[in-house]
């Protein structure tokens, strides 16, 4: 009998084990990771640069509070700032997706002494109070968390900007590619609508990069495809490919203070360890290209399969939409074919891989993809 508060439903695995793109669980079964614990794993499980770290890290100081002097933040905001083209944004650390997104609001009512914020169909920005009020999904809203404030526009529509957000609007919260949504990308005419419209207005606009961010989508953040510059990007998931580590990048028209912000955990000598070894990695491996390289070869790769409804995404950040539902087919690739993939919706699989995906493994993944068509009696195109 479990003592868990059972809130996940459970695959009957057990990982105990694991390298670059695979998985091995107790009884040695070999698993091949398409969806990296849900866009976590960004440099690859165990890479030997991350786990020497952070094992050096452990032995040496894992933890003291934000009242001292921790050199390791600062190298990590100048390394993070660096390579994903904002060296002049100032680095918030905390610890999950929720939090950032949490820290990103209220600094943007702070900021501009308004309540209102404006979010999107579809949206999710995880779970603790702020940030579920402006998630799109009633069914995760809970009484307590007052969502008066948070008024939802339409995805994609530019229109709907100009009446949508007005003067009265602190913050405007937008993930570039939405992941639970289904792999919804921002038109770059829609971004470059928004960021003139908050510019009209003065609300300041959120990129939530929490799951397109931190290089998997072929740039650093995928809004960087249509040439904007938000005020904040929250970031979490990949930027320490397991360990809990998030942040926001903070433009430098925000003035900080003491106690403006705060956290215990945030920036932990541990936590800053993982994330400087996890860019370290990125940048030396040139995983932001592989990306960009991987996902156009999978994306090419699918498309000549065909069977799909829609194909949507950037890089390796990938929705294949079906006209069935999804679920029986994403168990004949993890079943059958020892490939874990993820769902957004009933309809759409998704691949959410490490940057460091390799070809040899696309092609797995494109070979088990034109099996299961087979079976869900959808035809493939061309052979692969
Ligand atoms: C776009 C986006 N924002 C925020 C979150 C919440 O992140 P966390 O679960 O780390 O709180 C998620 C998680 O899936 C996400 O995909």
């Amino acid at each position: 009998m479990s003592h868990l508060f059972e809130v996940y439903p459970l695959y009957d695995i057990e990982p105990v084990k694991a390298h670059g793109s695979y998985l091995w669980d107790k009884n040695g079964v070999e698993y091949l990771d398409l969806y990296g614990g849900h866009a976590v794993i960004s440099v690859g499980h165990c890479h030997p640069d991350y786990v020497a770290r952070l094992t050096q890290q452990l032995s040496a100081i894992s933890f003291y509070s934000n009242s001292v002097q921790i050199p390791l933040q600062e190298e990590l905001a100048q390394k993070l700032g660096k390579l994903s083209g904002y060296p002049d944004y100032k680095l918030f650390l905390c610890n999950s997706g929720a939090e950032a997104n949490e820290n990103a609001l209220k600094l943007a009512s702070f900021h501009t002494g308004r309540t209102k914020v404006v979010s999107f169909t579809k949206s999710f920005h995880g779970r603790t109070a702020g940030a579920v009020a402006v998630t799109d999904n009633p069914s995760i809203v809970a009484p307590v968390n007052y969502k008066e404030h948070v008024h939802f526009l339409p995805f994609n529509d530019v229109e709907a900007l100009e009446t949508g957000i007005t003067d009265e609007v602190a913050a405007v919260i937008v993930e570039g590619i939405q992941g639970v949504g289904g792999i919804q990308v921002c038109t770059t005419e829609f971004l470059q609508a928004l960021r003139r419209r908050c510019d009209e207005t003065g609300a300041v606009l959120i990129l939530d990069s929490v799951q397109c961010g931190y290089g998997r989508t072929g740039k650093f953040f995928s809004h960087q495809f249509s040439g904007i510059a938000p005020d904040m990007m929250t970031m979490a998931k990949g930027m320490g490919n397991g360990f809990p580590i998030a942040g926001v990048l903070i433009s430098p028209k925000f003035k900080a203070s003491f106690g403006l912000l705060g956290t215990t955990f945030g920036g932990n000598h541990l936590a800053c360890s993982a994330g400087i070894a996890v860019l370290d990695i990125i940048k030396n491996e040139g995983l932001i290209e592989n990306a960009a390289k991987m996902g156009d070869y999978l994306f090419e790769g699918i498309r000549k399969l065909g069977g799909y409804k829609d194909l949507r995404g950037r890089g390796l950040m990938i929705g294949i939409e079906f006209e069935f539902p999804v679920k029986e087919f994403r168990n004949k690739l993890l079943f059958e074919h020892k490939i874990f993939t993820g769902v957004a919706g009933a309809h759409t699989l998704r691949l959410l891989p490490s940057l460091a995906l390799s070809q040899k493994e696309a092609d797995l993944f494109l070979a088990a993809y034109a099996d299961c068509l087979k079976a869900f009696h959808q035809p493939a195109l061309k052979e692969a």
